[in-house]
């Protein structure tokens, strides 16, 4: 398969928000790459940072970590915040770089990130349940998309793209139902709308935030597949975030695991599935039946069954390593020396001391 262009670049990528307890290193040196046309899905346990990822790549990380800070009623924290700590590495905010179509994101003014969010890339939230107004039908609210993007845009075309969009994801009954609020809208239909918010300036690229997370089955299924008609028909980059490794099965080319607020292995989905090499990926994987199974079908003994313990506080992340002391097969560098980004097949990267150990054992 020949690669697409890069649409997103994310390089050493850092946001950190500030606590009582101290930093919360939310996302702590990141890099990834979405090519054009591709799906990648960003897999972690609840708490890894994928949604604290996803706000820092939009450009909305600063504003949310500041708004942490000045409701905390905590002068230190709103310190944290002020002049001249704005030079130092260690503190609370973004740093680091993400290149979207060849524009660098960190530091743009809002103005001129407006311009681009939701026109150029744009966002699925995380949580039905604050995405929506409930004060403004569910038509209104698609065509603001518009609105923002295109000050000219006329009133019956405006209708016409609204109906269209909703359409596309097959919204039941759009035509009579664009003028109602969201509250007679069901968890799945509300999500399609969502989906039809996020595409109808026409973007290149769509971060969808666990998109089925609150449905159930059946209806994740068709989100799934809404999903999968917007990348393989529409050609949109998608930006897959997921704790669920089945969902991210279903969709992604390449998979990025997170653990900590590190990208601890990331690689194209078949390799990534059945033949992880990462400590955490490999017992990540084996949690989930479906995947297990896919694995032993590819003739794969998945080696461990879950992991044990629980992910670190944030804030006290262990040093070295930040999986050793939950791995079994920690060794004493693990405990102090933070492991460096590989890559160790085209595309597959790893930060583990020992993956070649581990693989030679298997
Ligand atoms: N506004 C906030 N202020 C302080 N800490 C936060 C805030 N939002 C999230 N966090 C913390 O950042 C970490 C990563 O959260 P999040 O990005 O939501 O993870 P995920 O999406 O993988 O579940 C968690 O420890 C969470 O408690
Ligand atoms: S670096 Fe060490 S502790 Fe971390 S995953 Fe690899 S083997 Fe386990
Ligand atoms: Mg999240």
């Amino acid at each position: 398969m020949t690669k697409g262009d890069p649409v997103l670049v994310v390089e050493n990528l850092k946001a950190y928000y500030p606590s009582k307890e101290g930093l919360v290193r939310a996302v702590d040196d990141v890099s990834l790459v979405v090519r054009e046309g591709e799906c990648v899905g960003l897999l972690g346990e609840s708490g890894s940072g994928k949604s604290s990822m996803a706000l820092a790549m939009l450009g909305l990380f600063e504003r949310i970590a500041k708004f942490t800070a000045a409701t905390s009623n905590d002068p230190d924290l709103m310190k944290a915040f002020a002049k001249g700590i704005k030079g130092e590495t260690d503190r609370p905010g973004v740093q680091g770089s993400v290149i979207f179509r060849g524009q660098q994101i960190i530091g743009l003014p809002q103005e001129e990130l407006v311009k681009i969010r939701g026109k150029q890339i744009s966002l699925i939230p995380q949580g039905l349940g604050h995405a929506l107004n409930p004060q403004h039908s569910i038509g209104h609210q698609t065509a603001e998309v518009l609105e923002i993007h295109d000050d000219n845009v006329r009133l019956v075309e405006m209708k016409r793209k609204v109906l269209e969009y909703l359409g596309i994801v097959q919204l039941a009954d759009a035509d009579i139902r664009f003028v109602m609020d969201p509250g007679t809208f069901s968890g799945g239909e509300s999500q399609r709308i969502l989906i039809a918010m996020a595409l109808i300036a026409g973007p290149y690229m769509v971060i969808a935030d666990e998109p089925t997370s609150a449905l159930d089955v059946t209806m994740q299924r068709q989100i799934l597949n809404v999903l999968r008609m917007i990348k393989e028909e529409f050609g949109v980059s998608l930006l897959l975030i997921s704790h669920d490794a089945g969902v991210v099965a279903e969709l992604a080319d390449i998979v990025a695991v997170m653990y900590c607020g590190k990208i601890v292995e990331s690689g194209p989905a078949v390799q990534m599935f059945h033949n992880p090499k990462h400590p955490y990926t490999m017992g990540l994987m084996s949690s989930f039946p479906t995947i297990a199974m896919m694995q032993m079908r590819a003739g794969k003994r998945p080696r461990l069954r879950g992991i044990p313990g629980n992910p670190p506080d944030l804030t006290d992340v262990p040093p070295g390593c930040p999986f050793h002391p939950r791995c079994v097969y920690t060794k004493e560098i693990c405990k102090t020396e933070v492991p460096e980004r590989e890559e160790i097949e085209t595309d597959h990267w790893i930060q583990c001391h020992c993956w070649q150990e581990i693989s030679e054992e298997e």
